[in-house]
C-alpha cells in the first residue's frame, strides 16, 4: 500500500480530527457490547430486572448496529468484490460469513426475548449470543477491517462513519 507523508496525510484528510473514521464507530459500538454481554453473564444470580433491562439495550444496540453496518460498511465493500475491480474473492467470502453471524446472533435475540428469564435456557442462549458476537467482533475487527482499508480510501471511510452514525440513530430513535 502506498505510504504518505506526514504532510499529504494531512491534505488527504477531509473531515476534522475530531470525527470518527467508520472504523472507530463500529469499534465504539463493539465494546459497548461486548460490556453489556459482560455485564448480564454476570448477573446470573442477580435480580431479574436489571438483567431485563440489560438484555433489553443489548437486543436494540446490536439490531441497530448489525442492520445499519450491514447496509452501510458491508454493502460498500461488497461492491469491491464485483465486476472488473474485483481482486479479493476473501474479501466475499468473509461478508457472507459476516451476515451469516448478524443471523445466527438474530435468531438468537428472537428465542431469548421469547423466554422468561427465569427459565434456565435464558442465560444458557444468552450466553452462546455472547460467545457468537465475540467471535463475530473480533473476526470484524482483524481481518475484516484490514480488508476494507485496503478498499476504502480515508475520504470514503469518514463519509461512511457519518453515514452509519445517521442511519444507527434513526433506528434506535425508532425502537
Ligand atoms: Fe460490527
Ligand atoms: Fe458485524
Amino acid at each position: 500500500m502506498k505510504k504518505h507523508s506526514s504532510s499529504e496525510a494531512l491534505v488527504s484528510k477531509k473531515a476534522p480530527e475530531s470525527e470518527n473514521d467508520i472504523y472507530a464507530d463500529l469499534k465504539a459500538d463493539h465494546k459497548e457490547i461486548k460490556a453489556l454481554c459482560t455485564k448480564i453473564r454476570s448477573n446470573r444470580e442477580g435480580d431479574a430486572l436489571h438483567v431485563v433491562r440489560d438484555f433489553s439495550a443489548l437486543k436494540a444496540l446490536v439490531t441497530a448496529h448489525a442492520r445499519t453496518e450491514e447496509r452501510v460498511f458491508y454493502e460498500t465493500l461488497m461492491q469491491y468484490t464485483e465486476g472488473a475491480e474485483a481482486h479479493d474473492d476473501d474479501l466475499k467470502h468473509f461478508l457472507f460469513e459476516a451476515y451469516e453471524e448478524h443471523h445466527v446472533a438474530d435468531q438468537l435475540i428472537q428465542e431469548i426475548s421469547s423466554l422468561d428469564p427465569s427459565d434456565p435456557r435464558w442465560m444458557a442462549k444468552v450466553s452462546v449470543l455472547s460467545e457468537v458476537l465475540n467471535h463475530h467482533i473480533e473476526e470484524e475487527e482483524s481481518d475484516l477491517f484490514k480488508k476494507a482499508k485496503k478498499e476504502l480510501v480515508d475520504a470514503e471511510a469518514y463519509t461512511l462513519a457519518r453515514e452509519f452514525e445517521d442511519g444507527k440513530r434513526e433506528m434506535m430513535e425508532a425502537n
